[in-house]
């Protein structure tokens, strides 16, 4: 298993290409069940996921080829309407096949997820809104069986905000008979990005990027090009490195009126920021004592509130800062697992509940850690970047899952960084 190993104290200088955006990514491969013809892809960020999410599409028969950052994939001929435990159990994302799957064929069977290590994440308003479209849905040995002739058109309010169940919900309604509504809906900026290739495929959708999708179903759909977002999650971390490390770097090729809340709470830590289309400009003097950032409170929501995929991040960022300050997680019941993980990089941070009372300390200090999820790990390098000395941090393959070559783009701009394989332990 691979490890990272970080030498921390360095600034950063320079720039740094942002990839395209995991969490659009994925469905919008998954739309490509909806239509016999292809979608011709740009700006597909190399990741685990994504090559979960291929797999999983190759294996139902659809076929794909990838040039560089673009993919062809065609869903001619589907022969399997199936998404198996092994592959759901890796990334949950895979229900997403579920919607597309059904509205299409008329049939699905989908492991359900199970819980993972941020919390339960159970996948009931994806079947209740399914269900309230005409879908006759039984759950055996662990699979959802889906099935329906043809999916109607529903008005469907989700008891919460979901943002895949929003995405599974929008593409099924493509292919239905008459109007859904969907009420409460996520208003994430990669539902958007999904639905504009959606309509280029020939949906007919509005009010995508507020929380009342209207979608009035067609007979079919047809190939279409698309180039996916950038990356919110990964702009807004390497944001958080520059902040925690000082220096001065560029981002390229990002979109920043995607990180409104991002970018106004570093702003108050004590980032100089500014701003461009595609691009971000972000510095801070080297800290010192007299120059820390300041602590700053953080509740995470749906967006346009604050994102909790940049929770752990800005944890990492509290825990230098001057000031005591308090993270509330409210998506997720179980999202502070890099927090005993920071704890052992000299932070001090205690968790009551729901949130987290962090008291910023002057330094932090190498040692070995154990990532557990994705952004908890971004979080561990972030506390990595600026302790003295070296850290270890273990388990990365959660890092791969959702950034395209990370250590790379930091030693670009002066991190001391390095992978080393499972025989270094
Ligand atoms: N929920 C339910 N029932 C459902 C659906 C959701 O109870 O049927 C609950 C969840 O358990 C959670 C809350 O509703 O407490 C919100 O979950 P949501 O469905 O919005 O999350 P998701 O769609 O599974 C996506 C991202 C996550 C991101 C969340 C929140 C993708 C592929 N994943 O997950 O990204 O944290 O939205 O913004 O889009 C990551 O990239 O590291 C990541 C975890």
């Amino acid at each position: 298993m691979d490890k990272l190993v970080i030498e921390g104290g360095y600034p950063l200088e320079g720039v740094v290409e942002i990839s395209g955006a995991k969490n659009a990514t994925l469905p919008i491969l998954c739309a490509s069940l909806l239509t016999a013809q292809a979608l011709e892809l740009s700006n597909i960020p190399r990741l685990q996921d994504v090559a979960t999410a291929l797999k999983l599409l190759g294996q139902m028969g659809v076929t794909r080829t990838r040039e560089g950052d673009r993919i062809s994939i065609q869903a001619a001929q589907v022969d399997s309407l199936e998404a198996p435990y092994d592959l759901v159990k890796t990334m949950r994302a895979s229900i997403l096949v579920l919607g597309p799957m059904l509205a299409r064929f008329g049939q699905a069977r989908v492991s359900l997820p199970g819980g993972c290590a941020i919390g339960s994440r159970p996948v009931d308003q994806h079947i209740k809104g399914l269900e309230a479209m005409g879908a006759k849905i039984e759950i055996e040995a662990g699979y959802i069986v889906a099935e329906a002739r043809r999916l109607r058109g529903a008005r469907i309010v989700t008891d919460m905000v979901t943002v895949t169940g929003t995405e599974n919900l929008m593409m099924a309604a493509t292919l239905a008979e008459g109007e859904t509504i969907l009420e409460n809906a996520a208003r994430e900026p990669e539902v958007t990005d999904l639905a504009q290739l959606l309509v280029a495929m020939g949906a007919r959708i509005t009010g995508a990027g507020t929380d009342r999708i209207v979608i009035e179903g067609v007979e079919k759909l047809h190939g279409a090009a698309h180039r996916v977002m950038p990356d919110r999650i990964e702009t807004g971390t390497f944001l958080c490195a520059v902040a925690a490390t000082g220096g001065a770097i560029e981002l390229r090729g990002t979109r920043s009126d995607t990180l409104d809340a991002v970018l106004e709470k570093l702003r108050e830590a004590g980032l100089t920021i500014e701003c461009g289309d595609t691009w971000i400009r972000a510095s801070v003097a080297k800290h010192n004592g007299a120059n820390r950032l300041r602590a700053m409170n953080v509740r995470t929501s749906e967006y346009p509130a604050f994102p909790t995929d940049m929770q752990a991040q800005f944890m990492a960022l509290n825990c230098i800062a001057d000031g005591t300050s308090l993270i509330t997680e409210t998506i997720f019941e179980n999202r502070f697992m890099h927090v005993a993980e920071l704890n052992r990089l000299g932070a001090h941070i205690e968790v009551e509940g729901n949130t987290a009372l962090i008291h910023g300390a002057q330094s932090l200090s190498g040692s070995s850690v154990m990532a557990t999820d994705l952004r908890a790990s971004a979080g561990l390098v972030i506390g990595a970047l600026v302790a003295h000395g070296e850290t270890l941090i273990d388990r990365i393959y959660h890092l791969d899952r959702g950034y395209e070559e990370m250590e790379s783009k930091l030693a670009a701009v002066g991190a001391r960084i390095r992978r080393v394989g499972a025989d270094r332990s």
